[in-house]
């Protein structure tokens, strides 16, 4: 087991799309392992493989409140087949630090994948489970939450950003 770096805004690879995993070998669980182990260290609720720079359709999480046992759930190439209803939650992502902000979502959605043992489950998402579904299939397809945003917000976000980095070159 290891913790893995997780990339960072602007950083390329984020924007990738990924290639499908036709083989769940020793190497695909080993790397799900460690992408829990990185979740859960931060902590964070998801977190997909680009996110760790490999550009592979896998991704885990785990919603259980922190007082709870964990619930660990890996996706092995996810898709979401139904969505049902809107709503709008407040999002983060381990690649994007110190910022969060609404994002307009699927209130319900069933997302089949696979799991470890290469079984093909479905999953119902409600509420921060479909939240988290919709945002870290959005990973596997390059799509970061701050895509999501509206012109302004994503303009503001930028500047910030630009303005943090400007303030950082002058230690
Ligand atoms: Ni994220």
């Amino acid at each position: 087991m290891a913790i893995l770096e997780i990339l960072q805004y602007p950083n390329p690879i984020l924007k990738k799309k990924t290639q499908p995993i036709e083989r769940i070998d020793q190497t695909i669980r080993e790397l799900a392992q460690d992408m829990a182990e990185t979740m859960y260290a931060v902590p964070g609720v998801g977190l997909a493989a680009p996110q760790v720079g490999r550009p592979i359709r896998l991704a885990v999480l785990d919603v259980t409140p922190a007082d709870q046992p964990k619930n660990l759930v890996v996706l092995v190439n996810p898709v979401v087949v139904e969505t049902e209803g809107e709503c709008s939650w407040e999002e983060g992502c381990l690649s994007v630090p110190e910022y969060a902000e609404e994002v307009k979502r699927k209130k319900r959605v069933i997302v089949r994948c696979q799991n470890l043992a290469g079984e093909n489950v479905e999953i119902v998402g409600e509420e921060l489970l479909s939240i988290v579904l919709q945002h870290e299939i959005d990973h596997l397809d390059g799509i970061l939450f701050l895509d999501r945003l509206s012109k302004l917000k994503r303009d503001l976000f930028k500047k910030r950003l630009q303005k943090e980095k400007k303030e950082g070159m002058k230690l």
